[in-house]
């Protein structure tokens, strides 16, 4: 691995704690103005200095996000589909490494759908944007995402995981099920939870913790923060489970004093059907 590469890994993985925090933010690349991202930088500016990453898509970058900003950033490079599409797994590369270069990205994430119709060319995307990370010594963060017909168990998430791994990918992100421990033991590459649809804070709080007690090395949340009620009290919860090891009933106990704090107003409904299990 070039010390390029291993640097911008390390900003990813934070080496204090060997954990990560990402925040999730790419959703419009497929769901357009989804609750919560309505306006890109009003959400992301807040929760930036709590994140160890910020992944999203090249055009919110350029136009939302302060050229300022210190977190590190997560480009979103697969896509070309929208939630119009049933099929949603047909995907291409849409942003090149040499604009992940100008945008002084520290990482790359691609979608793939295994079981999908369009696995092979999601694999393919991912094996070819490998070669171009590993050439520059840009990190490829793989998104599994689950098929449609997919049941979230540890025999599919742990086939989606290892291929991914197989592929080349340096980090993996998937959805947490039980039995974690084995996804973890037969992928050979690190691993971050996704949130999935909102769900209750404390749940989410949940989620998080039993994913980095299952041997996950941190979150790529994205609607269980920015959908709270109160997204700083939500990052900071999970922040202290993943960073810190609280426990669940502390972390709470932070979202609910910041939520307190802030006078928290209660979030407007969810929209456009989010829950994309593809
Ligand atoms: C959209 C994605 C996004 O990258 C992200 O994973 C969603 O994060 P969360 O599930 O926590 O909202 O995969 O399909």
């Amino acid at each position: 691995m070039s010390w390029g590469l291993e640097n911008r890994l390390s900003r990813i993985i934070r080496p204090e704690t060997g954990r990560t925090v990402m925040l999730a933010v790419d959703h419009g690349y497929f769901l357009g103005p989804t609750s919560g991202l309505e306006c890109p930088n009003s959400t992301c500016m807040p929760l930036a200095p709590y994140a160890d990453t910020l992944m999203l898509t090249r055009g919110v970058l350029r136009n939302c996000i302060d050229s300022s900003v210190d977190t590190p950033i997560v480009l979103r490079v697969s896509g070309g589909n929208s939630v119009l599409e049933e099929d949603l797994s047909n995907e291409t590369i849409i942003t090149s490494v040499e604009e992940c270069i100008r945008m002084n990205a520290a990482g790359m994430a691609l979608s793939i759908f295994v079981g999908a119709p369009h696995q092979h060319q999601t694999i393919a995307n991912l094996a070819k944007l490998v070669d171009e990370g590993e050439r520059y010594g840009i990190p490829v963060l793989a998104v599994t995402a689950v098929g449609k017909d997919m049941v979230r168990d540890t025999r599919y998430i742990g086939l989606a995981t290892r291929i991914a791994a197989e592929m080349g990918a340096h980090i993996v992100k998937t959805y947490y099920c039980d039995d974690f421990e084995e996804v973890v033991r037969t992928c050979p590459v690190p691993i971050v939870i996704a949130g999935g649809k909102k769900i209750p804070e404390r749940e989410a709080l949940e989620l998080a913790s039993n994913g980095v007690a299952s041997g996950a090395v941190g979150v790529d949340m994205g609607r269980n923060i920015f959908q709270s009620d109160s997204p700083i009290g939500m990052i900071k919860a999970v922040r202290a489970i993943v960073h810190d090891d609280v426990s669940v009933d502390a972390a709470y106990d932070i979202y609910r004093s910041e939520k307190a704090d802030s006078g928290a107003a209660a979030p407007s409904s969810g929209d456009l059907e989010d829950d994309r299990k593809v």
